[in-house]
């Protein structure tokens, strides 16, 4: 009896002791705290996916959906020539349009390379006519700028023998080789090193494709088949550049070493895509939404959905009253020109963001819970209640829990007559003629 009640006090301890070993694991360095917090206020960046799939004009999964060969789809960054990209030109384009930062693809699930990699000779210095590293250019155009730079990382290989065991997607791609779990985890280490290296300081990695791996039996995702090694790669990224922030499109909450979380075509918590991360695994570090102009990631010819610049303005209202960033994305086409409608729509956003940036750059989620046609952000004591339906003629708030003090019309500062009550608050637009877009409102509130 007493044996084993020392076996188990052995075991207790050895549990108790792991459990404390694996609580230890990552603390995120004083530079990356103040980075978090600088990601925190950004409010607004660029996604860009570029690649030599930009050539066929139907998007980045053109590979996996037309199932083409290895061989085939090799021949295409012999075809890859940008030579309008101009580096410091969408730079310059993402300031008009009030973004602070850029998250470019570096490599996608095609296994292309779009920087200079001395680990593989599938890469643009290397495979293609243009001869030059797109990504240095990037970098140093977003310098000189003060934009600061993301890189797109993906974990997910269409491409290489040693992206094995395969994931679920890209099964009928012809020409895929078998190769060692192992050597693909060193070379994505390589990879980052040089990314975390020649780059000068960078804002952060964002993977993608861990779901790749995960078992999928038709309805719903079961375990992962593989493991992906994160605390050596977050760990890499954090020893070279402590202060970059590491996320990861996993669609799950977020894991240690992970210093933001992003939530893909979803206000956070939103989950309507089916497939996105549910309320109750939003983690406590800042946020970012990222979403498509049209329905594209990677440059597609023929999508003509393109949202109208008033519901991009309404989507990044959203994300900051969700306390998030909205990560609003462009897939350049193959000569490396950003596709005029889409540049004219950021250019736009960012007219309308010099008057109204203060009411999104550096703000938080508010008390108030987000409505249909109104949404809210805050500034200490100040909220920002965005109304978003020219068609309102009253806006009634129910579960206010703070005391209002004042309500006046952001634009000219006139104050509005309001009754705030046990039941809410309801403020009368009636003397004001709406904007189309955004009417805001400016609230006080006692408590902050
Ligand atoms: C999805 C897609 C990928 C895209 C990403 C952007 O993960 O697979 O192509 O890059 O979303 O959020």
């Amino acid at each position: 009896m007493k044996n084993i009640f020392l076996s188990f006090v052995l075991l207790l301890t050895l549990v108790l002791g792991v459990q404390h070993a694996r609580g230890q694991g990552y603390t995120p360095s004083p530079e990356n705290l103040a980075a978090r917090e600088w990601f925190d206020q950004a409010g607004f960046g660029l996604f860009i996916h570029w690649g030599v799939y930009s050539i066929l004009g139907d998007g980045e999964w053109v590979m996996n959906n037309q199932n083409i060969s290895i061989d085939e789809y090799q021949k295409l960054p012999g075809f890859f020539n940008p030579i309008a990209f101009d580096a410091e030109a969408w730079v310059q384009m993402a300031k008009a349009a009030g973004m602070k930062y850029i998250t470019i693809t570096s490599r996608h699930h095609d296994g292309f390379s779009m920087f200079d990699s001395a680990v593989t000779s599938y890469d643009i210095v290397e495979a293609t006519p243009y001869k030059k590293d797109v990504l240095k250019s990037l970098a140093e155009a977003c310098q000189k700028a003060d934009i600061k730079l993301f890189f797109y990382y993906s974990l997910l290989d269409w491409y290489r023998d040693d992206y094995f065991p395969r994931g679920r997607t890209g099964t009928g791609i012809p020409g895929r080789g078998e190769g060692k779990w192992e050597d693909y985890i060193a070379f994505m280490k390589a990879q980052l090193r040089e990314l975390l290296t020649n780059y000068g300081p960078i804002g952060g990695i964002w993977f993608d494709g861990h779901w790749d791996q995960k078992k999928w039996d038709g309805k719903k995702f079961g375990a992962l088949q593989v493991d992906w090694h994160y605390d050596e790669l977050y760990g890499l990224i954090h020893e070279l550049q402590p202060q970059a922030l590491v996320g990861n499109n996993h669609h799950l909450g977020i894991l240690e070493g992970e210093d933001f979380q992003m939530f893909e075509k979803d206000l956070p918590g939103k989950n309507t895509t089916g497939w996105g991360t549910p309320e109750d695994q939003i983690g406590n570090v800042p946020l970012e939404v990222c979403e498509t102009i049209n329905g594209s990631w990677g440059f597609n010819l023929q999508d003509r959905r393109h949202k109208s610049t008033r519901e991009l303005i309404h989507y990044l209202v959203k994300a900051a009253a969700y306390g998030s960033n909205l990560l609003l994305n462009v897939g350049p086409m193959p000569n490396g020109e950003i596709q005029p409608e889409h540049k004219k729509s950021l250019l736009e956003m960012g007219d309308w963001l010099k008057t109204y940036g203060p009411t999104v750059y550096g703000t938080d989620k508010s008390p108030l819970t987000p409505h249909e046609q109104y949404v809210a952000t805050r500034k200490g004591n100040r909220i920002f209640l965005h109304v978003l339906d020219p068609q309102v003629k009253i806006v009634h708030l129910e579960d206010v829990p703070v005391k209002i003090n004042s309500v006046r019309h952001y634009d000219t500062q006139k104050k509005l007559p309001y009754k705030q009550s046990r039941f809410g608050v309801q403020i009368d637009l009636s003397a004001l003629v709406l904007d189309s877009t955004d009417t805001i409102l400016e609230l006080t509130i006692s408590n902050p």
